[in-house]
């Protein structure tokens, strides 16, 4: 999508699709792109809303210019620095000459370091309105979501949130930047992938900051990757609000890893409990071919988490090492949890999943199994007895008072 779309009288969205880049934050699979949305406010006086991470060829500026039309940009609004918002910010300075960036004060700081901005910023405190006249915008600072000088800025004439990365989706706009007109099934996986791995960490900081914005009256929710929201807002930020509780669907996901098959076989057996117990959501990942993104954003989606892993260097296999190490940095809490896995000639791999598990302070279900070489009989049954184990205990929690 290039062309500008209007929002409401005097929004437009003026951002870039992004389908070069194939990591974001050099970490993170960009399997369909991504959006770097920014908006143009166009009152008496003028604001841009963040901007892009790279000048990918004219589109933006032009499209910025088009819509002004000759008149002066008269503020470029900060709610980010984080370079895929600010990454051209200096390039919109030189373009729009006396241009004032609006932040907060330690927006100011993060310029300085990051851009060198010593001067033609305007600091705003928390809650303070800057009048375009027609369109009055508010900002409020919303630390660590996603990070610490991150705000969001409410347009009050059209109830317009521009959230920045709060609401945000991975995946380039084909075409359509709102919601009823795109595959939102799609879209919604790709913002819980997004608030998994990038804001999930800072779930106590988007908690606060949806307790302190709940009283504005939200028409349209326009972040700073993906689709605008506008079918329905609350409905949006509920699902904000449950992910930022750790709250999750009934289901399982199943993430193991396996050198020879022996972790493999327990794994299916642990699959077929769920099954046998009435499991019917079960999503089943090999950790040395999924990528983590992907199993975080299950794990922080269904209620149970089940890990199967093999002892390597007489530690923990190391692809399931750097998962639990995910977890415990994103900080999910409030899951089942179950262990298996095995060894040969030392130990290391389930012990080692055991200690996570003290750590993360899930609820382990049991039994923990554990099998030299190749899974035993007794083995799998203990795998079969696991998995319906888990299933009985997701019954529970549906049915609370049921057995
Ligand atoms: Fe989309 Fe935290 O940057």
């Amino acid at each position: 999508m290039e062309s500008a779309v209007k929002l409401v009288d005097g929004v437009h969205w003026v951002g870039a699709n992004d389908r070069e880049t194939d990591l974001f934050e050099n970490m993170w699979p960009l399997p369909k792109g991504v959006a770097y949305n920014s908006y143009l406010v166009q009152g008496r006086k003028t604001a841009l809303i963040d901007t892009i991470k790279t000048v990918s060829g004219p589109p933006f500026l032009a499209k910025v210019r088009e819509l002004l039309g000759g008149r002066k940009l008269d503020y470029l609004v900060v709610n980010h620095v984080e370079p895929d918002h600010s990454g051209i910010l200096n390039v919109v300075r030189q373009v729009f000459p006396g241009v004032e960036l609006v932040g907060n004060k330690k927006t100011a700081e993060f310029l300085l370091h990051l851009h060198k901005v010593t001067d033609g910023i305007r600091v705003v405190a928390d809650g303070e309105t800057l009048d375009l006249g027609g369109h009055r915008l508010t900002f409020h600072l919303a630390p660590m979501v996603h990070w610490p000088e991150t705000m969001v800025t409410f347009e009050h004439e059209h109830g317009v949130l521009f959230s920045c990365d709060a609401f945000g989706a991975f995946g380039a706009l084909d075409g359509g930047l709102f919601d009823d007109e795109i595959d939102v099934d799609e879209a919604e996986s790709e913002m819980l992938r997004y608030y998994s791995n990038i804001v999930g960490r800072y779930s106590v900081m988007v908690q606060k900051a949806l307790a302190k914005l709940a009283g504005l009256p939200v028409e349209i929710i326009a972040p700073s990757h993906g689709p605008v929201w506008r079918k329905d807002p609350a409905k949006v930020i509920e699902r904000y609000r449950r992910w930022s509780h750790w709250e999750a669907e009934r289901g399982v996901v199943l993430c193991y890893g396996s050198m020879y098959g022996n972790v493999r076989k327990m794994m299916e057996a642990v699959a077929e409990g769920l099954v046998a117990g009435g499991e019917r959501r079960l999503v089943v990942h090999d950790v040395s071919r999924a990528h983590l993104s992907t199993m975080v954003r299950d794990a922080w989606r269904y209620q149970a988490v089940l890990l199967g892993a093999p002892a390597y260097d007489t530690l923990l296999y190391p692809p399931m090492a750097h998962l639990v190490d995910l977890f415990e940095r994103k900080g999910l809490k409030n899951r089942l949890l179950g262990i298996f896995g095995s060894y040969g000639w030392s130990g290391g791999g389930v012990s080692a999943l055991k200690e996570f598990a003290g750590r993360c302070a899930w609820e382990l279900v049991e039994p923990v199994v554990e099998a030299r070489f190749q899974p035993a009989e007794e083995a799998l049954a203990a795998c079969r007895e696991l998995g319906s184990h888990v299933a009985a205990r997701l019954r529970a929690q549906a049915e609370p008072g049921k057995t």
